[in-house]
């Protein structure tokens, strides 16, 4: 009998067989004890899916607007920091691959291709932002996005000291060579994580960032309601449902806890996103179900890219659309907006 082996598996083995074990360990590890990593994609094996019947679902329509975005299939990539750690090909191979299947990339504020040398090849693209310690660096960098062309800024939360990673550090302890975070060269942030980090950033400095910008500010990392209700009323353009992918806090909620507390808290306002331990295509509709309206992917590109370059981050979104269609059509849901809780068994609707 042949043996099972899901696509997207066969590319985190072909990944890890060429990568350096330090960063396949800063790639895949996370916090402390890696609990929350693992039930990142534990939990969404356990969701139980209830199908309906008797529906036409002959032409499923998947497309959404998004921060001015035809969004065609309801995922992004997720920003991913320091790409050529990975694969040559960097982000570069990241925003072709995604260009070729008109996915919407959120490139890192850390790539180590800066944005500028990347906008060119990008399809519509998001820049991704740490708030700095220098406000001015800050600034410069929203101005970078907006002369680069990005369609909007997300800001990450979630993270104002690094992340207790003790796999990550028992590997890389400084970066390679060659390889530095591109669009921060004039800041100068030698270590491998934190230099960037301001802890005392607060909703303030959210507003202030807002009032920087006519592109729309999506919050990254937000799992609590009152955080997302915050959010919204700071002028946030949307916000992405986040525990990032187990990487900063261990023992933290799954997204999947939070995104129904979330989405009743915006009631509308802006599109609310979720990422984390996305795997399958079944995925993404649970995701939906509860709630989101879109979700982003980290580590399973990345797989790709370093698998297979380009090519590989084009295969791995193809791979989960196609799962995700096949889900839509099985469940009887032939629209986005036929994607509820009842296809969840045990959800209270
Ligand atoms: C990340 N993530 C991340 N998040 C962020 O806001 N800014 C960043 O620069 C990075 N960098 C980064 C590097 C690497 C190697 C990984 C794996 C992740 C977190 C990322 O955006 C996302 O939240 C998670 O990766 C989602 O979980 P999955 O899909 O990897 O399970
Ligand atoms: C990480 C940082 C870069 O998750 O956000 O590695």
């Amino acid at each position: 009998m042949p043996e099972l082996i899901h696509p997207l598996d066969a590319y985190r083995a072909q990944a890890q067989q060429r990568m350096d074990p330090a960063a396949w360990a800063y790639l895949n590890g996370g916090a402390v004890d890696e609990l929350s990593v693992q039930r990142n994609t534990d939990l969404f094996r356990e969701i139980r899916l209830v199908p309906r019947v008797g529906v036409d679902v002959g032409h499923l329509l998947t497309s959404q607007q998004m921060f001015g975005i035809d969004v065609a299939f309801p995922l992004l990539l997720a920003p991913t920091a320091l790409q050529r750690l990975f694969s040559d090909a960097g982000e570069q191979g990241t925003v072709e691959g995604a260009r070729s299947t008109d996915t919407v990339t959120v490139i890192s504020m850390e790539s180590s291709v800066a944005t500028r040398e990347l906008a060119e090849s990008a399809g519509p693209f998001l820049q991704h932002l740490y708030i700095q310690r220098d406000r001015k660096l800050t600034e410069d960098l929203v101005r970078m996005a907006e002369e680069t062309g990005a369609r909007g800024i997300v800001v990450t939360l979630d993270n104002p000291v690094p992340g207790i990673r003790y796999r990550q550090d028992a590997g890389m302890t400084a970066l390679p060579a060659g390889i530095g975070r591109a669009n921060l060269e004039s800041g100068g942030v030698p270590t491998l994580t934190g230099g960037y980090l301001d802890p005392t950033v607060t909703w303030a400095d959210i507003e202030w960032l807002v009032s920087l910008t006519d592109l729309p500010v999506i919050g990254k990392g937000i799992l609590h309601p009152d955080d997302a209700d915050r959010a919204v009323r700071a002028g946030v353009g949307g916000v992405i449902v986040s525990n990032h992918g187990g990487r900063n806090i261990d023992t933290v909620a799954h997204p999947m806890e939070c995104v129904r507390a979330v989405t009743e808290s915006v009631a509308g306002r802006v599109p609310v996103l979720l990422d984390g331990g996305i795997r399958r295509g079944t995925d993404i509709l649970k995701a939906l179900a509860l709630g989101a309206d879109a979700v982003l992917i980290g580590r399973p590109y990345v797989w790709g890219l370093a698998a297979a370059g380009a090519a590989g981050v084009a295969d791995v979104i193809r791979i989960l659309q196609d799962e995700f269609h096949a889900a839509m059509a099985m469940c009887g849901a032939a629209t986005l907006a036929d994607i509820t809780p009842a296809l969840i068994l045990g959800s209270d609707q």
